[in-house]
C-alpha cells in the first residue's frame, strides 16, 4: 500500500449514495469502477475504500483506514476507539424499543422476560441495563422488523428513520434509546493529521452551506438593531449604506429551514428587497 490518506466509506446502500455527494461537493472527487473497493482522488493524496458500513468505525480503530463516514449508531455498537471528527447533516435517525401496535406493554418496566431482536445488542443491552430489565436478546444482522410476525421476538429494537416500515409491521415506539446522524471518524494515531484537518475543512464548508443559506435586505437604519436581532447571522451581519443614507443593506447567512420565518419579520419591520440565495460551498 502506498502512503496516502485512505477514506473509508459505504460500498453500498443509502449512506454510500450521500458520502459520495458530499465528498464530491467537498471537492474530493473519484470514480468507482464497478465493483472495485478501492479509487483513487484526483489531485490529493488520498485513497477511497468502500467497505461494509458496519465495519468502517472497527477498520477505523485499527488503522485501516484514517478517516471514515459512518453512522454515529454503527460507531456507538461498536465501541470502537475512534474519535468522532463531524456530524456530517445526513442521515439522522432514532433507535427504538418497539412493540406491536396490540402489545399490552406500555413502559419499560413490563420488559422481564420479554424477547428482543435486534442488530444493535450492545446499545439494547446498556439501556436495559439502566431499566434492570432481564430480557431474552436475539442478535441478527438486519430485516429486524419481521422478526414479531415470524414468532422469534415479543418486540424489537431498530432505526427508525421515516417510521414507514414500523407502519407497514404494525408497531409502535415504546421508548427511544438513542438519535443518531452520519459522521466522520478518525483513527485517534493516524500519521495523516495535517489531511484529515484538510478534509474535515473542506467538509464543513459543505456540511456548513447545505444548512444555511444568504439572505439579502433593505432595511431602515432605525430598525437595523431589530433586524438583527431577527437575523444575527453566522459571526455577525455584513451591513453596508445605501446611497439614501437613511437605509442600509444587510447580508447574512440564515439557517435554511428559518428563512420563511425570518424574512415575514424583517418584512414586518419595513426591510424590503429580501432575497434568499442558497450557499454552495464556505469557509467561515
Ligand atoms: C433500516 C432500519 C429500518 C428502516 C427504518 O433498514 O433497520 O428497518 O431502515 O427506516 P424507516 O423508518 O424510514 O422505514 P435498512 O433499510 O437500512 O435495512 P436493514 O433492515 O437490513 O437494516
Amino acid at each position: 500500500m502506498n502512503e496516502n490518506l485512505r477514506i473509508g466509506v459505504p460500498s453500498k446502500g443509502r449512506l454510500s449514495e450521500l458520502a459520495g455527494e458530499l465528498l464530491h461537493e467537498a471537492g474530493i472527487n473519484f470514480r468507482r469502477q464497478e465493483r472495485t473497493l478501492f479509487a483513487r482522488v484526483s489531485g490529493l493524496p488520498i485513497d477511497i475504500i468502500f467497505l461494509r458500513n458496519d465495519d468502517i468505525p472497527v477498520l477505523c480503530a485499527e488503522g485501516a483506514i484514517d478517516l471514515g463516514l459512518t453512522g454515529s449508531d454503527l460507531v456507538s455498537e461498536s465501541q470502537a476507539d475512534v474519535t468522532v471528527r463531524m456530524p456530517l447533516g445526513v442521515g439522522r435517525c432514532r433507535l427504538s424499543l418497539c412493540v406491536p401496535e396490540n402489545s399490552p406493554i406500555k413502559e419499560c418496566s413490563q420488559l422481564n422476560g420479554v424477547r428482543i431482536a435486534t442488530s444493535f445488542p450492545r446499545v439494547t443491552e446498556r439501556f436495559l441495563a439502566q431499566h434492570n430489565a432481564q430480557v431474552h436478546l436475539v442478535n441478527l444482522s438486519g430485516s429486524v422488523e419481521i422478526m414479531i410476525g415470524l414468532g422469534v421476538a415479543d418486540a424489537i429494537v431498530d432505526l427508525v428513520e421515516t417510521g414507514s416500515t414500523l407502519a407497514a409491521n404494525q408497531l409502535r415506539i415504546l421508548t427511544d434509546i438513542g438519535s443518531y446522524e452520519t459522521v466522520l471518524i478518525q483513527n485517534p494515531r493516524t500519521k495523516h493529521g495535517a489531511t484529515c484537518d484538510r478534509v474535515v475543512r473542506r467538509l464543513e464548508g459543505v456540511v456548513i452551506a447545505r444548512e444555511y443559506s444568504l439572505l439579502e435586505y433593505n432595511v431602515p437604519k432605525e430598525r437595523l438593531a431589530e433586524a438583527e436581532a431577527v437575523t444575527p447571522g453566522f459571526k455577525s451581519p455584513t451591513v453596508s449604506q445605501l446611497e439614501d443614507s437613511t437605509w442600509c443593506a444587510v447580508r447574512v447567512m440564515v439557517r435554511s429551514k428559518d428563512v420563511i420565518n425570518a424574512m415575514e419579520r424583517l418584512e414586518a419591520l419595513g426591510a424590503s428587497a429580501i432575497l434568499e440565495t442558497s450557499i454552495r460551498n464556505c469557509r467561515l
